[in-house]
C-alpha cells in the first residue's frame, strides 16, 4: 500500500493512522544551524569554506586523523569554537524529541558532535552518534581515557592535551571520528534498524559521507522517507513513497507538525 500522493498532508495521514510507530530519524549539521553552530558544505557559510585561517592543505584535513597526528593545532582552533555547552537545541531538535514522547522514535542515527539532540531530551539509548561527540577523549595512541575536566582547560586555552600517562604522552582526542577511523560499533550494530522502520526522516545534511550516507537506501522500498533539506541529496525523491519538503529544517518540522495537529505541543516542548 503506497501513500496517495507524494504530499506532506498524505504523510500526516499515514502517521495519524498509527502507520509510523517506528521512524527512524538521520540528521547533520543543517538541524544546528539556527542554533548558530555552522554547517560543513554550505558555499559561503560552511566550516570548510571559511577554514583558510588555519592555513590547511585541504578543508577536511581539519578532521583527519593521519593530519592531526602531524599537527593538532588546527583542530584544537576550531574545538573551541564547536565545543558543546554554548548553543541551544533547535525546534528541529524539539522535533525529534516529540516524536520519542510520542512513542514514533526507533532510532535516531546523528552525524553531529554537538550533543543537542540530548540536550533536547532524546534519550541516550535512542541516539546513534554515528561521527562519535565531545562527550569523551582518548590518547589516539594507547586509548587511555583523559578526564573532562583537563580537557575542558585546554579547549578553554586552545592546548593541546597529551595523554597523562608518563611512559606514552601521545596526543589526545575527543571522541570524534576522524576521517581514516573507524565509526563506533553501535553504529554497524545498529545499521539493520532502517530496514525495520515504518518512516524514514532525513534532516539537514548532505549525504556525502559513507557509510553514514548510506542508510536511507537501507529502508524498505515500501517505506516512506521524507527528506527536510535545504537541497535534495542523496537520491531522495527516486522512490514512489519519498516526500520533499526543500527549505529550512524548522519551518519543515513546523508544517509537519501542523499537519499532524502537534504544534502546540511542539513550540511548548521547544520554550522549555
Ligand atoms: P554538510 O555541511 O555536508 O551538509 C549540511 C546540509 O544541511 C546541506 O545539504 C545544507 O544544504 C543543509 N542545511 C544547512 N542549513 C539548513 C537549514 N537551516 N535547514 C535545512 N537544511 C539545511 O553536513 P553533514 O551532512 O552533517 O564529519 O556532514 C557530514 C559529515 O561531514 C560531518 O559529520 C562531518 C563532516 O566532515 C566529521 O567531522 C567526521
Amino acid at each position: 500500500e503506497t501513500l496517495e500522493s507524494r504530499t506532506l498532508d498524505g504523510l500526516a495521514k499515514y502517521i495519524k493512522e498509527g502507520r509510523a510507530k517506528r521512524i527512524v530519524v538521520m540528521t547533520g549539521a543543517g538541524i544546528s544551524t539556527s542554533a548558530g553552530i555552522p554547517d560543513f558544505r554550505s558555499p559561503d557559510t560552511g566550516l570548510y569554506a571559511n577554514l583558510a585561517r588555519l592555513n590547511l592543505p585541504y578543508a577536511e584535513a581539519v578532521f583527519d586523523i593521519s593530519f592531526f597526528r602531524e599537527n593538532p593545532l588546527p583542530f584544537y582552533t576550531l574545538a573551541h569554537e564547536l565545543y558543546p555547552g554554548k548553543y541551544r537545541p533547535t525546534v528541529t531538535h524539539s522535533f525529534i524529541r516529540l516524536l520519542h514522547d510520542k512513542g514514533h522514535l526507533l532510532k535516531l542515527f546523528t552525524q553531529n558532535i554537538d550533543c543537542l539532540e540530548r540536550e533536547a531530551g532524546v534519550p541516550g539509548t535512542k541516539i546513534i552518534e554515528a561521527h562519535g561527540s565531545f562527550a569523551r577523549q582518548s590518547c589516539i595512541e594507547c586509548k587511555a581515557s583523559y578526564p573532562d575536566e583537563d580537557m575542558k582547560q585546554h579547549i578553554a586555552a586552545q592546548t593541546i592535551p597529551r595523554c597523562l600517562r608518563e611512559s606514552c604522552g601521545g596526543l589526545v582526542k575527543p571522541e570524534i571520528v576522524f576521517f581514516g577511523e573507524q565509526l563506533p560499533a553501535e553504529f554497524f550494530m545498529s545499521r539493520g534498524l532502517p530496514a525495520q522502520a515504518d518512516l524514514c526522516i532525513v534532516l539537514g545534511t548532505s549525504l556525502t559521507v559513507q557509510p553514514f550516507a548510506s542508510l536511507p537506501s537501507m529502508c524498505s522500498e515500501g517505506t516512506p522517507r521524507l527528506l527536510i533539506n535545504q537541497e535534495v541529496v542523496g537520491g531522495l525523491g527516486s522512490r514512489p513513497d519519498d516526500v520533499l519538503l526543500i527549505g529550512d529544517c524548522d519551518t519543515g518540522v513546523r508544517r509537519l507538525a501542523d499537519a499532524c495537529g502537534w504544534r502546540d505541543e511542539l513550540e511548548t516542548l521547544w520554550a522549555n
